[in-house]
């Protein structure tokens, strides 16, 4: 080859390297549409592509756009970047498609576990926020829509013009980092006598007492008590305690399950006296699955399923309906219409229930308990008839029905503080925060049906359901209240968890035997709303929950459809050693000592002396390390190591020299109960 041919070849070459240069290293837009969006977890519905959320075009402020991702708080999608993005931009906010409603969410993203971007509280009707960020080096990216603060009925949520910057890649994986096979840890219960209800149980002088010994174990079993106080037998086919105890006391009872393998035995200290719900309620409740669709049929159903999966042998015992037992403000369905009340002011049921009596002594001879829902409202949430003006009468039919659970749901109270309209029961129970931050007006309502509630001649676990406003946490117990809620309403989505449960810190110190922080019911096996799907959070998601609302020591209300109890679901509510700690007697609450990058361990100290201890992993990593500081947490000298989920006693440890390996998934938990040794 000449020369001139040569220098022909390298600027050749040199024009071909430049070429190939602007194709691996140029910035390339990859729209968020064009992936795959089926892996964003979200409260409601499914995800959208190019449309809104109810499948029109996606409006935000009265400007339309063509492209976008709709969702429905909370929200995350995950997205594989793997340091191949430049940058992200979009525009964001709530479609108008729920104009009139009180929707409102925020809008974050968050690189590699570190927020970039938050847009701030937006409400339906802002015109659209941009974001743009940088996203270099970043592997892991996360778009996040969070509760706006005001329940997430409406919050219909929009990305549109969404676009990455890309080099060298053309699309990019979303993903859920958790694995989807469910695994069974809980190993069977023996087939000999194991008794599982509360080692201490709370009964006000004078009223019925019920308290079931739970066990597990062969039947036929024989059941006695020994030390029974004066006004109280036990069935010894059942275990059904029942009677009346007129002084007040202290007792203590021994009580025995034998059948033909062997027999057990349990001490039970009986409380008489002003308290009740000494250890957080267990049960069911009908709202995170039947909703608006909720029946006796559907209720008497679930208590049978309640005695049928066993459950009732752990100590599952509240069966409690929620809104929708009474008639309804305006619904079109037949079976929601008539008369709210009778002349005397007395609620009427609508008739998918009508004898509450009836079905509440179905429930109590089944062995189990019974609650219902309503609000200091003139309406629900759902939009049938509250307690306003008629608490009196509305404790008085409780009672009379034999009811021995009542939550009460703030909704359509803000109204009455704030002279507004009656309208949609959702823009309602939205509007009605305004009067539950001032303390006087938050307090007034509960107060008023504490008291109607004390004045009934049988105990009623009194439930208060205000979402947490003016710290309920600090005055619950002054106005009667057994529990609290101290969120808005949880989703099967592992946002809603995560973000419930990085929020309970802040009221640990007010739990106590007979105060208990509610973060919500649970959210495993069938739920749905009216509408009911296998939970979509993941096994470990799952085991998680379970976990940290035992050691929150939270009510533990069932949210499923309980004849659909699939193996796993039923093996994560059936274990004996996580139950106990959620039902210590010295009822404290867990809070986190020690965080870890994303591993959080929280620590909840027990009766015995002992510590039950969570590794909690909110990362997406799995968490991997070989743990020492015990002192940290406050675990100090010599102590055994039991791991609850698999009922299995691991190693013992000195805190000084000794280490803990620990490997949590990917948002799963290790329980581990700690308990000193002496030396
Ligand atoms: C919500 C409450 C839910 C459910 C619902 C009934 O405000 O938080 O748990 O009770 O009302 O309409």
């Amino acid at each position: 080859m000449g020369r001139i041919g040569k220098l022909m070849m390298v600027a050749i070459l040199m024009i071909a390297l430049s070429m190939a240069g602007t194709n691996t290293f140029s910035a390339q837009t990859v729209w968020l549409d064009e992936l795959d969006l089926s892996a964003a977890t979200q409260g409601w519905g499914v995800p959208m592509k190019n449309r809104s959320i109810d499948n029109k075009t996606l409006t935000i402020a009265g400007k339309t756009f063509e492209r976008g991702f709709a969702t429905h708080s909370v929200s995350s999608l995950l997205i594989l970047l793997e340091g191949k993005a430049v940058s992200f931009s979009a525009k964001v906010g709530i479609d108008d498609e729920v104009k009139g409603h009180d929707a409102a969410a925020e809008f974050e993203l968050y690189g590699d576990g570190k927020k970039l971007w938050s847009s701030g509280l937006m409400r339906v009707g802002d015109t659209a926020r941009v974001c743009s960020v940088n996203l270099t080096g970043i592997k892991k990216f996360e778009l996040v829509v969070a509760d706006g603060g005001n329940g997430n009925y409406y919050d219909h949520a929009d990305w549109v013009d969404a676009r990455f910057e890309a080099k060298g890649v053309t699309t990019f994986k979303t993903y859920n980092p958790v694995a989807s096979e469910p695994y069974i840890l809980t190993p069977k219960p023996s087939d000999k006598p194991r008794i599982n209800s509360a080692k201490v149980f709370g009964v006000r002088p004078g009223s019925p007492f019920q308290y079931l010994v739970a066990a597990t174990g062969d039947r036929p079993m024989v059941f006695s008590a020994k030390g029974l106080p004066e006004g109280l037998k036990i069935d010894q086919n059942t275990g059904l305690i029942t009677g009346v105890l007129s002084n007040a006391g202290t007792y203590m009872v021994t009580l025995e399950a034998k059948n033909a393998k062997g027999r057990a035995e349990k001490q039970l200290r009986i409380e008489c006296g002003n308290r009740i719900a000494l250890t957080p309620p267990m049960g069911w409740n009908s709202w995170n699955c039947f909703a608006h669709e909720v029946s006796a049929e559907k209720v008497k159903k679930a208590a049978e399923a309640m005695v049928k999966s066993g459950l009732i042998n752990h100590g599952w015992t509240y069966i409690n309906i929620d809104d929708f037992w009474e008639n309804h403000r305006d619904s079109k369905d037949p079976s929601l219409q008539g008369k709210f009340r009778d002349d005397a002011g007395y609620i009427v049921t609508n008739s998918r229930f009508g004898d509450m009596k009836a079905l509440a002594d179905y429930v109590h001879s089944l062995g189990l308990k019974i609650g219902l829902y309503s609000s200091p409202g003139p309406w629900t949430c759902g939009g049938c008839a509250g307690s306003y003006g008629f608490e009196k009468q509305d404790a008085e039919s409780y009672a009379k029905w034999g009811f021995d659970y009542l939550k009460y749901d703030w909704c359509s109270y803000g109204n009455v503080i704030n002279g507004l309209p009656d309208n949609d029961p959702y823009k309602v129970s939205s509007l009605s925060y305004n009067g539950g931050g001032e303390l006087a007006t938050a307090i007034k309502p509960f107060k008023l049906m504490g008291e109607y509630i004390r004045q009934q001649p049988r105990d009623i676990v009194y439930s208060l359901c205000q979402y947490g406003m003016s710290d309920v946490w600090k005055w619950g117990d002054s106005v009667g209240g057994n529990c609290w809620r101290t969120t808005n309403d949880i989703t099967d989505t592992w946002v809603s968890v995560k973000s419930i449960a990085l929020d309970q810190d802040k009221s640990a110190a007010y739990a106590k035997p007979g105060n208990w922080n509610d973060p919500d019911m649970l959210v495993v096996g069938h739920v749905g709303w009216g509408n009911p799907h296998p939970s979509k959070l993941k096994p470990d998601e799952q085991y998680l929950h379970i976990s940290l609302w035992s050691l929150f020591s939270a009510p533990l209300l069932i949210g499923c459809d309980m004849e659909k109890l699939d193996d796993f679901t039923l093996n994560l509510l059936t274990n004996d050693e996580v139950i106990e700690i959620n039902q210590d007697p010295l009822g404290k609450q867990a809070t986190c000592k020690q965080t870890i990058g994303e591993l959080r361990i929280y620590v909840k100290e027990l009766e015995d002396g002992s510590f039950a201890v969570g590794f909690c992993n909110f990362g997406l990593d799995i968490a991997e390390l070989s743990y020492k500081d015990f002192s940290k947490i406050g675990v100090n000298g010599k102590f055994k190591v039991r791991d609850l989920w698999r009922q299995k006693d691991i190693s013992t440890i000195d805190s000084q020299t000794g280490q803990l390996p620990v490997k949590v998934p990917v948002h799963g938990a290790l329980l581990y109960k700690f308990t000193p040794q002496k030396r």
